[in-house]
């Protein structure tokens, strides 16, 4: 296997308005990030992902772009991100940039020329059509709820917008679109930039006629998705950026893709294909979901998780490359939805960081998922933020009539803004993430769970996860070895052994509260040499039949 720098990085996610704010306006920013890189330092991770700090009027938290070479006033300026740059590669770590080119914001410059008139220069930058008998050209959802499309009386027609209707799809069908997006990139490359996280990279290219989706028992809108995911020149134009911009770089691309599947996983990061390096699945983040999709609670079964990560696992093995993650700015905290959050949140969080850091790929850390930080549970729908939430509370509770208390269950376990919540630092007043008054609540847990407490405390999250960050500089086995599952069908312990140039590595972790008797499988060879991590004291060197406790997780070296 090729061995490349980005296969060997841990990767921290920052959520810059979250994470830290340097002058007291409630909002992080970029000269907040750079206070912290002392902080990030001492973790040990290796590149930094800044989820997007451009021009944006914030309908979607920055995910709406109205110029792509101008940084947001609320985060600081140009000079501010060419500093953090600078000081983020001094210190010998790399950083990556969210590109979000699906879409853009309508008030991009190139949307507001677009919808003067139909024989714009730009026009064809976005995707138009007329309605169709007096209604939108098709039936497809948008990912926010509604219409995917919104009605423009300056030129009588409708434009698509897969997500908010500030967020126009851009037309990738277009060549001089795609030579502007390129040339954009080379940019922000040319400044030093070490690669990008690809916002829905897989949606840009939509089925040729745009077809009707089918409609479940009950909605009103389809989902589409099966018209613009993956879609039929989605490969072809990945080639293209990657022959115009990337090959010309060393660096690091993941596309975020809704909906990819290892098949089609292996063809995108097949280096001989020339696309990307990595993509982040969504298989394992819906396994707790029903079939109306993210919003439909169900209780996750371990072995759904163990067969899908599997799955991945042998799937990209020798052919392309996992990304691991248990958590981002779009998904509630891991501790809160697979862990226990309350009697074992410290057993719990280091457990899951140990089961997902120790499988084959590039680990993704989120801001305060090494400090264990949880779930929110705002009283009122009026303290939460995101868009896709209130969105989803109008069609339901106001529009829809539904019990208000049930769709708060929803929210509360799978609103966007349990990530969001700033960054806890210290017990100080709001967290110490500002001496204002914050753009969303601080979660109240603050006096106990910071990062200040976390740092002190040598038994604590944050240095469990230095420590599996130093075990993976230390064991190529970690990053490079084989995956095999143990006990399929246990339904408490996910196990697994890994397997490089004849060194073996066992992984037990319970994802249970109760105490659960663990028998190494006889019938596979297996001498365990050392101990390298657990999240409890273990006495004797015995793996072959004992007791784990809850939420136990130990990793052994061995033959
Ligand atoms: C995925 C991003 O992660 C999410 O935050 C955003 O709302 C959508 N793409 C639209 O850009």
């Amino acid at each position: 296997m090729q061995k490349n720098w980005w296969k060997e990085s841990v990767v921290y996610q920052i959520y810059p308005r979250s994470f830290f704010d340097s002058n007291g306006d409630g909002i992080g920013d970029i000269r907040g990030i750079i206070k912290k890189l002392d902080y990030l330092e001492k973790l040990g991770v290796d590149v930094i992902w800044l989820s997007p700090v451009y021009e944006s009027p914030n309908d979607d938290n920055g995910y709406d772009i109205s110029d792509y070479q101008k940084i947001m006033d609320e985060f600081g300026t140009m000079d501010d991100l060419d500093e953090l740059i600078t000081d983020i590669h001094a210190r010998g770590m790399k950083i990556i940039m969210d590109l979000v080119v699906n879409h853009t914001s309508d008030e991009h410059e190139w949307f507001k020329q677009a919808r003067k008139s139909k024989n714009n220069p730009y026009r064809d930058y976005y995707i138009w059509r007329p309605g169709k008998n007096g209604k939108e050209p098709n039936n497809w959802r948008s990912n926010f709820g509604g219409s995917a499309w919104e009605y423009d009386p300056v030129t009588d027609e409708y434009y698509l917008h897969l997500f908010s209707k500030k967020q126009p799809d851009l037309n990738w069908e277009n060549p001089k679109l795609r030579k502007e997006i390129y040339k954009m990139m080379t940019w922000w490359l040319d400044k030093g930039i070490d690669g990008f996280r690809m916002d829905v990279i897989n949606f840009i290219s939509k089925a040729p006629g745009l077809p009707d989706g089918k409609v479940m028992p009950g909605e009103i809108y389809a989902s589409g998705s099966q018209y613009y995911r993956n879609g039929p020149r989605i490969h072809e134009f990945l080639q293209e950026m990657h022959e115009q911009v990337l090959s010309k770089y060393d660096v690091m691309t993941v596309g975020e893709m809704p909906g990819v599947d290892v098949e089609e996983a292996k063809k995108y990061t097949n280096p001989e294909r020339k696309e990307l390096n990595m993509v982040f699945t969504f298989e394992h983040m819906s396994l707790d979901s029903g079939p109306y999709g993210k919003w439909d609670l169900k209780p996750l079964r371990l072995i759904d998780l163990k067969k899908n990560l599997t799955k991945w696992q042998n799937g990209l093995n020798g052919i392309g490359w996992n990304s691991l993650y248990w958590n981002n700015h779009d998904q509630p905290r891991i501790v809160s939805r697979f862990g226990d959050d309350k009697e074992y949140r410290v057993e719990s969080a280091k457990m899951l960081a140990t089961c997902l850091h120790m499988l084959q790929g590039t680990p993704y850390i989120y801001q305060g998922e090494e400090i264990g930080m949880t779930n929110i549970c705002f009283d009122s729908i009026e303290d939460y933020r995101d868009i896709e939430t209130l969105n989803f509370y109008r069609e339901k509770v106001i529009e829809g009539n539904e019990d208000p208390e049930q769709v708060m269950e929803s929210i509360y376990a799978k609103s966007r803004d349990n990530a969001r919540t700033p960054f806890q630092w210290s017990d100080k007043p709001q967290a110490g993430f500002t001496t204002g008054k914050p753009w969303i609540q601080v979660n109240q847990n603050y006096n106990e769970i910071n990062a200040n407490q976390a740092i002190e405390d040598p038994n604590s999250i944050f240095h469990y996860y230095r420590k599996l960050i130093q075990l993976r500089k230390q064991y190529p086995i970690i990053i490079y070895g084989d995956y095999q599952l143990l006990l399929p069908e246990h339904e408490q312990v996910f196990a697994y052994l890994r397997t490089y140039k004849g060194q073996k590595l066992l992984v037990i972790t319970n994802f249970s509260k109760e105490n659960i008797p663990f028998k190494f499988p006889e019938d596979i060879p297996f001498y365990a040499n050392e101990l390298l991590i657990s999240n409890y004291k273990i006495d004797g060197d015995n793996f072959q039949i004992f007791t784990l406790k809850p939420y136990e997780a130990r990793v052994y070296l061995g033959v």
